[in-house]
This record gives C-alpha cells, sequence and structure tokens, in this order.
C-alpha cells in the first residue's frame, strides 16, 4: 500500500500531536513532532544565556545555529521517539513554560526555520510519516496527500494544556496558559517567515466539542478515502 504524507498544522494546544501520534501508530508510520525541534532551539538559547528578559542575542545564535544538534530517538521504556538536543535527551525539559513562552523569539528566524525545515524535509523523504506543526501543509511538505489544519476555541485549548502540564507535575496557572496561548496565536499567524496559515486543500478539524476518539474516527475517514482501507497489522 502507498505510504503517504500526513501534514497536520493548527493552533497551539489543539491537539495536533494527540491526533498525529494515533494516526502514525494505526499506520505504521514514523511521527514527527516539528514543533518540539524550535522548542529545542528555544531551549538552547535559555541555556547558553542568549536570551535576557524579552531579547535575543540573534548575531550570537546565527553564529552557533549549524552546531546546534537536533534530533529525535525512540525510547524504549517510553515506546516513544523523544527529543535530543546536542546529546541530551530533552523530551520533557522542553515542555516546560520557560521554553513556551520564549520559543516564539526563535521560531520567526528565518535562518532557524530553514535549518529545521531542512532537516524535516529530510525525515519525511519517502513517506510514511505524519508530522505536525504550523507550516507543514504549506512550506515543508506542500504535495502532501492529507492536510489536516486544526483548531479549537482558546479556552478549550488552555485548560488542556494546563492538565497535561498538572499531569506531568510542572506548575502553572491557567491564567498562565492561556496568555501563552494567545501570545503563541498571535506570533504565529503575524509572524513573516512561514506563518500559520490554512493550507488551501487543507481539511479543517475544530475539535472544540470533539472527543480525542472521534477525531480520530473522523480523521481516519479521510484517510480510508485518500488510500484505500487501513487495517491495523
Ligand atoms: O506545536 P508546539 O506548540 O509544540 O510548537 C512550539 C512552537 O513552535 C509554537 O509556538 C510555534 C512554533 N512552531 C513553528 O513555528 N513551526 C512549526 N512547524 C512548529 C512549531
Amino acid at each position: 500500500m502507498k505510504r503517504i504524507t500526513i501534514a497536520i498544522d493548527g493552533y497551539s494546544s489543539c491537539g495536533k500531536s494527540t491526533l498525529a501520534k494515533q494516526l502514525a501508530h494505526h499506520l505504521h508510520y514514523t511521527y514527527i513532532d516539528s514543533g518540539a525541534m524550535y522548542r529545542a532551539i528555544a531551549l538552547y538559547v535559555i541555556e547558553n544565556g542568549l536570551v535576557n528578559g524579552e531579547e535575543l542575542n540573534k548575531v550570537a545564535l546565527l553564529r552557533v545555529l549549524d552546531h546546534i544538534h537536533i534530533g529525535f530517538k525512540h525510547d524504549d521504556g517510553s515506546q516513544r521517539s523523544e527529543t535530543w538536543l546536542d546529546g541530551r535527551n530533552v523530551e520533557h525539559r522542553i515542555r516546560e513554560m520557560d521554553v513556551s513562552h520564549n520559543v516564539t523569539l526563535v521560531s520567526p528566524i528565518p535562518e532557524v526555520r530553514a535549518k529545521l525545515v531542512q532537516i524535516q524535509q529530510q525525515m519525511g523523504q519517502g513517506g510514511g510519516v505524519v508530522m505536525d506543526g504550523r507550516d507543514i501543509g504549506t512550506v515543508v511538505f506542500p504535495h502532501a496527500e492529507i492536510k489536516f489544519f486544526m483548531t479549537a476555541s482558546a479556552a478549550v485549548r488552555a485548560q488542556r494544556r494546563y492538565l497535561e502540564i498538572k499531569g506531568r507535575g510542572g506548575s502553572a496557572t491557567l491564567e498562565e496558559v492561556l496568555a501563552n496561548i494567545a501570545r503563541r496565536d498571535l506570533d504565529d499567524t503575524t509572524r513573516a517567515a512561514d506563518p500559520l496559515v490554512q493550507a488551501p486543500d487543507a481539511i479543517v478539524i475544530d475539535n472544540s466539542d470533539l472527543t480525542s476518539s472521534e477525531q480520530f474516527d473522523l480523521a481516519v475517514g479521510h484517510v480510508v478515502k485518500a488510500i484505500g482501507v487501513v487495517t491495523e497489522a
């Protein structure tokens, strides 16, 4: 059966990664979390003193950008692909609020995007990939066979992200999470380089009132239409 590319774009915290992981598992495809790569760069600038308040030392970042190594490794314990930065597993660290807060300082930088898009395109060569992000159906894989554009109300998204952070033992208030989501929506949709936009051929899924299994069934229906019957091996 043809191994296609599935691009999932949408706003922060609207369940893109949940759907992407479910589809990848069902289809035996590789799931790639492109947001984790932007988060890893944000962690790098935090840990290396390249950010001071809201000020990023862009010149210093561009000087070292080629030498920052970002990748994914399968973890046998969690049975998941986890994010690595310069030889260290940062999967959990990159989900903390300070990283969420600083990621929009690095994600608009064209050089950062060019580096990460190139890695993403290499990882997606040959298909059999579900990738989620903001520019996957428009920039990374404009010819993806299936594109989903996901959305949900900001209040629903904040509540979900808040519970996720709490579930991991992290600390944040619901107000902080909501403010961060509102800020990232604005930054993601208004930045000059590769802003979040709905690809004209994307299928829109508003999951404000959908359970994750309803959303999955809806998405699988579209995949079946594109590539035929899919059965779990
Ligand atoms: O999906 P996420 O919330 O983990 O993404 C973290 C940030 O990275 C988000 O604020 C937007 C940015 N991002 C991006 O600019 N392009 C992508 N393809 C993925 C994420």
